[in-house]
């Protein structure tokens, strides 16, 4: 049988005139730095990246800190760690992939910094896998494949292709608050981070689109232009 169809929220990035919600994307960086930090880098992004949503320098300075980085070697070859600043580069949960497989039953929990663009159905497949999983295996998936078992360690997503993810459940009503006070249930967790996760891979977005709409206007315009100036030229033509 059939699967249940990707959820499509009304992103604020969908349409000729959507953009992105700075608020619900700081929002995004408390649920990934609170909740997917801890098995999922978010390459090429780095600190200072995060003024750009609204952050002010001393508040992405302070953010940094709160992170260690490994550094060196220092003066007598030794290698440490030491808070990270804004010019970083977001830090890794892992020190390399053995450790991250290791750790996630075999397999290495990937970059989400362009996860966004990398898997169709792009941010709707992200949030409806956030929230896409179920305690026991679906009749439709029995129904398709009457053998189908979930491997130990596994767990059962509606979305992900083959449905046994490596992934556990991460969002559950109330594991964080949220500094603005936004009640923190699954579903806005998952709208939050999904719409972070959008921004961090296509931060153009925005430009992107007002460029679009000038193009539509500029297009427009001389379509109205080239109509009048040919009833110019044509006007004694009977
Ligand atoms: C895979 C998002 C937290 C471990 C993924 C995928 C996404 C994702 C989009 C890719 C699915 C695909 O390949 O199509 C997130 C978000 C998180 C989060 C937004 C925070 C809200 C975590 C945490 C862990 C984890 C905390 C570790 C405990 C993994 C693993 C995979 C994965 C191991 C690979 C799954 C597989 O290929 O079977 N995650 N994740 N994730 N994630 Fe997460």
């Amino acid at each position: 049988g059939d699967g249940p169809h990707l959820k499509q929220p009304n992103w604020s990035f969908n349409g000729l005139f959507g953009g992105y919600d700075e608020a619900q994307l700081r929002r995004g960086w408390e649920v990934y730095s609170g909740v997917c930090k801890s098995c999922h880098p978010l390459d090429y992004m780095h600190y200072r990246n995060l003024e750009q949503i609204g952050y002010t320098a001393d508040e992405v300075k302070e953010i940094a800190a709160s992170f260690d980085v490994p550094d060196g070697p220092d003066e007598w070859g030794e290698m440490y760690t030491r808070p990270a600043t804004p010019m970083d580069p977001i830090a890794h949960p892992y020190e390399n992939d053995a450790i991250a497989k290791l750790a996630n039953g075999g397999v290495v929990p990937p970059n989400l910094s362009v996860m966004a663009r990398a898997r169709d159905g792009g941010a709707d497949y992200i949030y409806s896998l956030l929230l896409g999983y179920a305690d026991e295996v679906p009749e439709y998936v029995l129904e398709a494949d009457p053998n189908f078992s979930l491997p130990p360690g596994k767990s059962f997503n509606h979305y992900f292709p083959g449905h046994a993810i490596s992934m556990p459940q991460q969002l559950f009503e109330g594991i964080l608050e949220y500094s603005d006070g936004s009640t923190p249930s699954a579903e806005q967790m998952a709208l939050d981070v999904t719409s972070f996760l959008q921004w961090a891979a296509e931060p153009e977005l925005e430009d992107r689109k007002a460029l679009g709409r000038y193009t539509l206007l500029f297009l427009i315009v001389l379509t109205g232009l080239l109509y009048a100036y040919k009833r110019e030229i044509w006007k004694d033509a009977h």
